[in-house]
């Protein structure tokens, strides 16, 4: 029995080449007087954020730059964005960044309304449905953020990454468009693109996963694993770009309607612990939480062992040779080990303490336990270089 589900699709998708370009028409649409453009200073020096502002003075838009988001955004972060949102009298957010602008911008949408602390708004169902109009534009093909309903921020005084979750903050419009991601360099196209290649799996394979996620997350495996050694060593092909973003937008759609699971439980704790690349982070685990899931799901990792190129019958040997291409795949485009974020062994049992909290600790598909993490955070630590 397939069971009983919702699919909510509040976000309209315009995806192509170029696609940018319908920025002022779409704002248009949601009705925008007074637009804050939330990014990060590097895309501001990188000259990125001016193909932004172009075109909404070239509207004669009114509008505000705030570039004060950070990686890994922090609660005091979005709560300072959104005051300036407040006194600004902003009606509409422009989120244009990798997943930490699109993030914040998601909390701010909330904050900006209906005020209080980011942490007030843990967890699923603490919103009401009126916060300010949201358009993202990715320019990373990684976090899917650009149409999921999530938005994880630090707290920073506990050192724990939150998530909010409800349909309220997601995007009313996501302008997706390949052609932004030409500059991003290798080592951000590896990670960002090891992040989605872990919605994509936890997507498909999370206990609360449903046909459509399923069939959205094991496309996205095909999409990402077939081009992101071509887009980390050849950033300027525009095809291996594009196949990655499709990747990420479909993984960011399955891990939206279904959710993540162990993978990102570990990954977020680590984050929040270094302040560390989420994306790198996701790359570290996801070998060693597949390995702990095997015999749960051995035919769900032979089909995505066999989205990615592996022509093998028997499904366990399937399995067990996909989780040994990821390995691979990760030195293959560069990632570095565990070690190269300078972990301290003794705080794997802080580290799977946060874990075990994680609000997606539940849908990882075989039940895992706070010593479980442990093994799993020593086995990535000594297994890794
Ligand atoms: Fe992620």
């Amino acid at each position: 029995m397939i069971g009983s589900f919702d699919f909510i699709l509040p976000t309209k998708i315009r995806y192509g080449v170029g696609m940018l370009k319908v920025l002022g028409e779409e704002l248009k649409l949601l009705k925008a007087n007074k637009i804050m453009v939330i990014t990060d200073k590097g895309l501001v020096n990188a000259g990125m954020v001016e193909k932004v502002t172009k075109i909404l003075e070239a509207e004669n838009m009114d509008f505000i730059i705030y570039d004060g988001i950070g990686p890994n955004p922090k609660d005091y972060n979005v709560e300072a964005c959104a005051e300036v949102a407040r006194k600004e009298f902003i009606d509409t957010i422009v989120a244009f960044g990798g997943g930490s602008p699109i993030d914040a911008a998601k909390a701010v949408t909330v904050l900006a309304k209906q005020g209080g602390k980011a942490r007030d708004y843990q967890g699923k169902g603490k919103i009401k449905d009126d916060c300010l109009p949201l358009l993202t534009i990715p320019t990373t093909s990684g976090t899917g953020s650009e149409v999921t309903f999530s938005s994880v921020i630090t707290d920073t005084k506990e050192k724990f990454k939150f998530t909010i979750k409800s349909t309220a903050i997601a995007a009313k419009t996501a302008i997706i468009d390949p052609e932004l991601t030409l500059t991003v360099p290798p080592l951000v196209t590896a990670a960002t693109g090891i992040d989605a290649l872990t919605h994509a799996i936890e997507g498909y394979t999370a206990n609360c996963t449903e046909p459509i996620a399923e069939a959205l997350g094991l496309f996205a495996v095909e999409y990402i694993s077939k081009n992101i050694v071509e887009a980390v060593k050849n950033g300027n092909n525009l095809e291996a770009r594009d196949n990655m973003m499709m990747g990420s937008l479909m993984a960011g759609l399955s891990f939206s309607h279904a959710d993540v699971a162990s993978v990102h439980c570990m990954a977020e704790a680590l984050g929040s612990l270094y302040d560390a690349p989420h994306g790198l982070c996701n790359a570290i685990l996801l070998p060693y939480v597949m390995e702990y899931n095997l015999p749960a799901i051995e035919y769900k990792y032979a089909r995505i062992a066999r989205a990615m190129g592996i022509e093998e019958m028997d499904d366990c040997k399937a399995a067990m040779k996909g989780i040994e291409y990821i390995k691979e795949l990760s030195k293959e485009i560069g990632l570095p080990g565990i070690k190269a974020l300078n972990v301290n062994p003794n705080d794997f049992e802080l580290l799977a303490e946060m874990s075990v909290k994680n609000g997606s600790n539940d849908s990882n598909p075989r039940k895992i336990s706070k010593d479980e993490y442990v093994l799993l955070f020593k086995k990535a630590y000594y297994d890794n270089n």
